[in-house]
């Protein structure tokens, strides 16, 4: 039986990546979870499959080296699916520090370990061995209003100190394959959006503060473009370069669905005014008129748009949600588990959300 260690599985895509392995391989795999639970951790986003025989949660910072040692140690790790990360750019913007810690030192340590578990006396690696490092399109910067791409050739221009961590976090995996010879892919892949964000983010946040009829923050003048992909998408793949892509090699994944920041959040206030019940209390609070404008992020990229030619051409991946439905059926998800929301916000985000926006 193939073992996956999936890092930062209790996050967002790392939730969504383990429900789409369980779904599409069932008992045939085994999954350990290793994360710190930080903010962006939730247990919840996993309870349907905590029981199962083939899943194990072990939680575990990436940057402590015994721990992660000690996995690899007594575990016949054949797949490691690399996640975790600090992921928020505004974050990343206020305390860079812990960004460098767990997406530049954190990485290093998830490579030494695999190196130092999968390497052979001669050199080579055991058969099937491959480590797969999930990054992001921030790393090749910002492009101007239409017309370019990101290609997996596009020179890195990061400008966040998240998009820098993540940046140094892939030239680590480039030199551990070019140096080593060390098995492994790198996915650089552009916004996702789906069920278990964490409320900090664009699309989530929106929804949120829509149905509580608080402001709709927009930075800036609200035209900067994302290239939007459903969370299951990127999921899968993930796993179709495991299983198809060539080694050593970078994959970019895309939405080819670009949208100004303001269109989405007019879908999300139109779409919930359409789906919610005329008895449902949130609907009368849904309104447009909570759009408010404030101050930029500081160095804000303006575009994002990914080439995914590559990975199409290969591997015969592209993507199969359409934003429309994607997007209904994320709004829909999110107002129908307004008890996970509840509990995502409590706490420490009321603090994070009250110094983020100064309200
Ligand atoms: P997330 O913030 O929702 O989840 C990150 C997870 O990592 C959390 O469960 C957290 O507890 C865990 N984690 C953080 N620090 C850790 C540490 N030191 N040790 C162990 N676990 C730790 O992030 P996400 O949006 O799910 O992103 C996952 C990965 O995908 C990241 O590497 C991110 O850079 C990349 N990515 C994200 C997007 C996106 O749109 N969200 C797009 C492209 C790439
Ligand atoms: O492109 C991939 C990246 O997408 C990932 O690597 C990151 O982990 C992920 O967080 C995301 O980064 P962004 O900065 O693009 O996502 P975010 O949801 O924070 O913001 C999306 C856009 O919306 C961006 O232009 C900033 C804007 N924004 C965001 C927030 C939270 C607002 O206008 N208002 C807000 O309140």
């Amino acid at each position: 039986m193939r073992t996956y260690l999936v890092t930062g599985g209790a996050g967002f895509i790392g939730s969504n990546y383990i429900h789409y392995m369980f779904q599409k391989y069932g008992d045939s795999i085994r999954i350990i979870n290793v994360d710190a639970l930080t903010y962006a951790g939730n247990l919840e986003n996993l309870k349907e499959v905590e029981d199962r025989e083939n899943y194990t949660f072990i939680k575990a910072d990436i940057t402590d080296k015994q721990a992660i040692e000690k996995i690899f140690a007594e575990n016949n790790i054949d797949r490691v699916v690399h996640f975790a990360a600090e992921s928020h750019v505004d974050r990343s913007i206020k305390n860079p520090e812990i960004f460098i810690q767990t997406n530049v030192l954190g990485t290093a340590v998830m490579l030494n370990c695999a190196k130092a578990a999968w390497e052979q006396p001669d050199g080579s690696y055991a058969e099937g061995k491959k480590f797969l490092h999930v990054s992001t399109d921030e790393v090749y910067g910002s492009l101007e209003e239409d017309g370019e791409y990101f290609y997996e050739t596009t020179p890195y221009a990061p400008h966040s100190p998240y998009s820098a961590s993540k940046a140094s976090s892939d030239m680590l995996v480039k030199a551990y394959m070019d140096t080593y010879h060390f098995p492994a892919n790198i996915t650089n892949c552009s916004n996702n959006y789906g069920p278990y964000q964490f409320p900090e983010k664009l699309i989530p946040l929106i929804i949120n503060n829509a149905l509580h009829g608080k402001k709709l923050p927009v930075y800036g003048d609200g035209k900067n473009v994302r290239d939007w992909l459903y969370v299951v998408d990127h999921a899968k793949a993930i796993d179709m370069v495991q299983e198809k892509g060539r080694l050593f090699e970078t994959y970019n994944i895309g939405g080819h669905n670009e949208k100004q920041n303001i269109e989405i959040v007019e879908i999300i206030i139109e779409t919930l005014q359409e789906q919610l019940a005329d008895n449902d209390p949130r609907k009368a609070l849904v309104s447009k008129d909570l759009i408010t404008y404030v101050e930029d992020r500081k160095g804000h990229d303006r575009r994002y748009a990914i080439a995914p030619d590559k990975i199409k051409a290969e591997i015969g991946w592209e993507p199969e949600t359409m934003f429309k439905d994607g997007i209904k059926e994320t709004i829909k998800w999110y107002f129908e588990h307004e008890e996970w929301m509840k509990n995502v916000t409590s706490g420490d985000y009321q603090k994070y959300y009250e110094e983020m926006y100064k309200a």
